[in-house]
């Protein structure tokens, strides 16, 4: 019943969602629903994102993260832009069409620096989408990599509830100035992608329903969740992961409330399992992200223990990643990988330009 009625509905109560997230009675009902709504809105199709991750400077110290300032036993690296554009070239000759410019909170790279290099991008590759992931920025800033040619911006939310994100976060981050940047994220005209850590310290089930809350309110075209992984070089190191299988039934809710939704099947899902994101795929997922960056400093980029870097998940290996995607029963696309809404479920369509703007 309850599937049924968040398959129908898009929503259902808090009482229900509590015990949906926390009892694994309704898990197989409630994948066979989320593969049938992923399937009406993308059929069996998988969208990828070359992800280069440029720099693992960060001047942010957010306790669960590998990368975190005061982690001193990390070697750290930048690329240059030069580097930067070949691994989209490498990126663009292997069917990517989405470029992922991640990175920690880093001034190394000023507003002049990514207006540079976004600009570049864009020239070349004028049919790719430029997705930028590199955290809090003033509005003006957000603004002129807009201008540059960005237009998709990924900024997880980490958990919704504020005493929680004050757990997870030194003072000086705060809950209000991240829903600040996403807000402004979205009035500026980004694609915007949110999502939060599942099994993060302290994190309680109505964390969880929060988060979906927030979701709701923020209508974001792409949401990533993956488990939490402790890295032994963070406060967090004693903390034990989050769990695989809440993971999948998080990333199945989320299908079935927001169908249209672009859900990665996450490297910390693929790190906590090897099949993880076939799992997550079949839970509901329906994009993979894997690594364009070079092959030297994959293993520097370490947001948490154990993160995959080599292998079937790299972007260059297209046949092992192809092979894999399938083996789920789905197929890579070569594809810019914009949103898929239905009109007919979808009667408010004529304001989705500016929801999901596609330019
Ligand atoms: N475990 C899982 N995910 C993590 N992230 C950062 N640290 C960890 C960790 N220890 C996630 C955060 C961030 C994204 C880039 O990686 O959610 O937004
Ligand atoms: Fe870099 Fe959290 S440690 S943003």
């Amino acid at each position: 019943m309850i599937i049924e009625q968040l398959h129908e509905t898009r929503d259902i109560s808090d009482v229900d969602l509590k015990l949906l997230i926390e009892t694994g009675q309704f898990d197989r009902e409630l994948f066979r629903h989320a593969d049938k709504v992923r399937k009406e809105y993308y059929e069996t199709d998988v969208y990828i994102r070359g992800l280069i991750e440029f720099t693992n400077y960060c001047r942010n110290d957010c306790f669960y993260c590998g990368i975190r300032r005061n982690n001193h036993n990390l070697e750290r690296y930048r690329l240059s832009q030069n580097e930067i554009l070949s691994c989209c070239e490498i990126g663009y000759g292997l069917g990517y069409r989405t470029f992922v410019l991640q990175g920690g909170e880093d001034p190394f790279y000023t507003d002049e620096l990514m207006n540079e290099i976004i600009s570049e991008i864009r020239e070349k590759y004028t049919d790719c989408a430029i997705t930028l992931s590199i955290g809090e920025k003033s509005y003006e800033s957000y603004e002129a990599f807009f201008k540059a040619g960005a237009n998709r911006y990924l900024l997880r939310h980490e958990t919704a509830n504020p005493e929680h994100y004050a757990k997870l976060h030194p003072a000086g981050m705060s809950l209000e100035n991240r829903k600040n940047s996403l807000r402004n994220l979205k009035k500026i005209g980004y694609q915007v992608g949110s999502g939060f850590m599942v099994g993060s310290p302290f994190q309680t089930t109505d964390c969880l329903i929060e988060d979906l809350r927030f979701l709701q309110e923020l209508e974001p075209a792409m949401i990533g969740i993956g488990p939490f992984i402790s890295h032994h070089e963070t406060p967090f190191n004693r903390f034990k992961s989050g769990s695989l299988q809440l993971t999948l039934r998080m990333i199945g809710i989320l299908r079935l409330m927001f169908p249209y939704a672009l859900i990665p099947a996450t490297t910390a899902l693929g790190t906590a399992d090897p099949q993880g994101r076939e799992m997550g795929l079949r839970a509901g997922a329906n994009v993979v992200m894997p690594n364009l960056s070079p092959v030297e400093v994959r293993k520097k980029y370490e947001l948490y223990d154990n993160k995959i870097c080599t292998g079937d998940e790299a972007a260059e290996c297209r046949d092992c990643l192809s092979r894999r995607v399938s083996s789920a029963g789905y197929k890579i696309v070569t594809d810019v990988g914009n949103v898929r809404l239905l009109k007919e479920q979808h009667p408010q369509t004529k304001t989705v330009p500016e929801t999901f703007n596609t330019r």
